[in-house]
């Protein structure tokens, strides 16, 4: 975690931290593996050429005394299996090689994912809010999936395999110049043709690709929205609507998979043939070239060898290619995440009590750049220990409020402050602010789990008693006494759907466990019965007498008990005072408590 702007080889360096090892170890031994590939066609024309047949060559002194540590030519000769042990030898030391290869590669890619993940997760729950807000959940997770994979792709196996093959035709090319140039220079001529068809076929294969796969996240997209909205469908008998939307989307699909094989067929089919061309080529030029005593026939079996053995990575090198040139999007991608920055505290701190008198001061705010202003110059005082009411219309920025209080946005410096005992939340640890802030959010959410789990969400130990305890206040404990598996009781898809006042009340438990000395009911009280709201609010007066309480509610019977009501509207407090005082003041708030008391309905 940190906030340092990364440039995309920084990035790449950062997460290849800690598993450089494998990726030398895999680099160490292709190199082995390429060597010991360039050892059999020679052995073989040696064979042929010196020992089969009678041509005195030139050979290294190293082989010539490795040869006559055997028991020289003559010896060879009379005991060929030796040679062919030898092949075999050589054979299986670079099949080791090529396997060790392959497991370092892997463990390394496997680890250098793990570690991608593990950095992109932590940096990403350390966003910031607003972050969170303007940026898809889809889109982070696709990065975090699809992206990742092509960057694992792009240093463990396009990287490496960029550095084999280029080995493999350095190494090779050596070999085959040595042997015969001309003949080299033919086979050469191919490799740029079929790097650049490749190149370009693969190119536009990636893009076929792109669509498909697109096309199959609006297949999934059509089929999940389905699925999860299947109340919805059958309510309103839209079966053969989104039966039809689906199976036009599947039929693009399969038609966007059927031009994509149809490119493929054709690109191998041309590769193939291009490839056996130039094997046709050099076999013939060699033919003639050892018919005309050019080269020897162990030399010829050799170049066609070393030949053959470079068709298949020269044709991947194309793909390779274009496939690096690709992941230069995704690197920028995740980039873009990493270089997203993390919510920060100021370098000095301080933590002063948290039960102490909270003021509003002159504080204005808009989200984002262009936005509209949301709060307007808006002011007042919260007692410490003392019950606040805010009261307003949709929109009218009450919420924000108090996502200013708990710091998920942060005020602009000249946009005012917030404090608490005359000290600015801006110089207050963050995670200081939120642990000891209650908060319940307007809309609760419940996570996967058992309810007990859930309101103890914030705790690393649970206490069954401290969970009941909580969910009485909330009154919420009779209602999950009345499930068979009580505070067992899973919540979510494969567990109960609760209702949006059970939810409010579990998010209410959720709060009051931590019996914080802020606590704010953001409209929290809203899909309860009246009666419950009452109930609740008594239950907390007896229980938390003693904390600070912010009340965000519609129905005036919520707040209007409360030591202060503050009236909002449009982003502005128009009225402040006790039920009475603003009755008697007969503005917005008389008027809502007319319009909500029920003489008036009969009247
Ligand atoms: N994340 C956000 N980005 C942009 N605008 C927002 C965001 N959240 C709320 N708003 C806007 O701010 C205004 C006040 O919203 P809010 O504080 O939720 O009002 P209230 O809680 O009083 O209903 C609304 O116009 C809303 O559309
Ligand atoms: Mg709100």
């Amino acid at each position: 975690m940190t906030n340092k702007k990364m440039s995309r080889t920084d990035l790449l360096i950062y997460f290849l931290k800690g598993n450089k090892k494998y990726y030398l170890l895999s680099f160490l031994f292709a190199g082995l593996m390429a060597l010991l590939d360039m050892v059999n066609p020679k052995v073989i024309s040696f064979t042929v050429d010196s020992i089969i047949g009678n041509i005195d060559r030139d050979i290294p002194p190293f082989v010539e005394s490795l040869i006559n540590s055997f028991g020289g030519v003559e010896y060879l000769r009379a005991h060929l299996y030796l040679i062919a042990l030898a092949v075999i030898l050589v054979a299986i030391a670079a099949g080791t090689c090529r396997y060790l290869f392959k497991l370092f590669n892997t463990i390394g890619a496997e680890k250098l994912v793990q570690r991608m993940r593990d950095i992109l997760y932590d940096h990403i729950i350390h966003l910031p809010f607003s972050w969170h807000n303007q940026n898809h959940t889809g889109d982070i997770i696709q990065r975090c999936t699809s992206d990742v994979d092509v960057i694992k792709n792009f240093l463990s196996e396009q990287f490496t395999n960029l550095f084999r093959v280029i080995i493999l035709i350095i190494f090779s090319m050596y070999f085959m110049i040595g042997i015969n140039p001309v003949l080299t220079f033919i086979s050469a001529i191919f490799f740029p043709i079929i790097i650049l068809y490749s190149m370009f076929f693969h190119n536009k294969i990636a893009d076929s690709f792109e669509q498909v796969d697109s096309m199959e996240g609006k297949l999934s997209a059509i089929a999940q929205e389905n699925l999860t909205g299947v109340r919805v469908v059958r309510a309103f008998g839209r079966e053969k609507y989104e039966k039809q939307r689906f199976e036009n989307t599947n039929e693009e699909y399969i038609g966007m998979w059927d031009r994509l094989m149809k490119l493929l067929s054709m690109f191998w089919a041309s590769g193939d043939l291009i490839s056996n061309l130039q094997i046709m080529l050099v076999v013939g030029f060699g033919a003639v070239f050892t018919v005309n005593g050019k080269m020897t026939t162990g030399d010829f079996i050799a170049f066609v060898s070393y030949n053959a053995m470079l068709t298949w990575p020269v044709r991947m090198l194309g793909r390779v290619i274009s496939e690096m040139s690709k992941s230069g999007v995704s690197i920028d991608r995740i980039r873009y995440i990493i270089n997203s920055e993390i919510e920060a505290d100021k370098e000095t701190t301080v933590t002063p009590p948290i039960d102490r008198d909270i003021k509003f001061e002159n504080v204005s705010f808009s989200y984002g750049d262009g936005s509209p202003e949301i709060l307007d110059n808006v002011s007042f005082e919260i007692k410490a220990g003392t019950t606040v009411g805010i009261l307003g219309g949709t929109g009218s920025g009450k919420s924000t409020l108090m996502y200013l209080l708990d710091r998920l946005y942060n005020i602009a410096p000249q946009n005012g402050r917030i404090t608490i005992g005359n000290v600015d939340i801006a110089d207050m640890p963050i995670s200081y602010i939120r642990s000891n802030i209650g908060m319940v959010l307007q809309e609760p959410f419940l996570f996967s789990r058992s309810l007990a789990e859930n309101i103890a969400i914030t705790r690393d130990k649970t206490d069954i008693n401290e969970i009941r305890e909580a969910s009485r206040i909330a009154m919420l404990d009779e209602t999950i006494n009345k499930f068979s598996k009580g505070y067992d009781t899973y919540v979510g898809e494969r567990g109960v759907t609760l209702s949006g006042g059970q939810k409010q009340r579990a998010a209410i438990a959720q709060m009051l466990i931590n019996k914080p000395k802020v606590m704010v009911f953001d409209d929290s009280l809203s899909a309860v019965d009246a009666e419950t709201d009452s109930k609740i609010r008594h239950a907390l007066n007896d229980k938390t007498s003693d904390s600070t309480v912010i009340l965000i509610a519609h129905r005036i019977t919520t707040l209007m008990n409360a030591d202060k009501i503050i009236v909002m509207d449009k982003g502005k407090v128009i009225e402040e005072g006790t039920h009475e005082q603003l009755l008697s003041e007969n503005g917005m708030y008389a008027k809502i408590y007319k319009l909500q008391s029920p003489d008036e309905v009969i009247s």
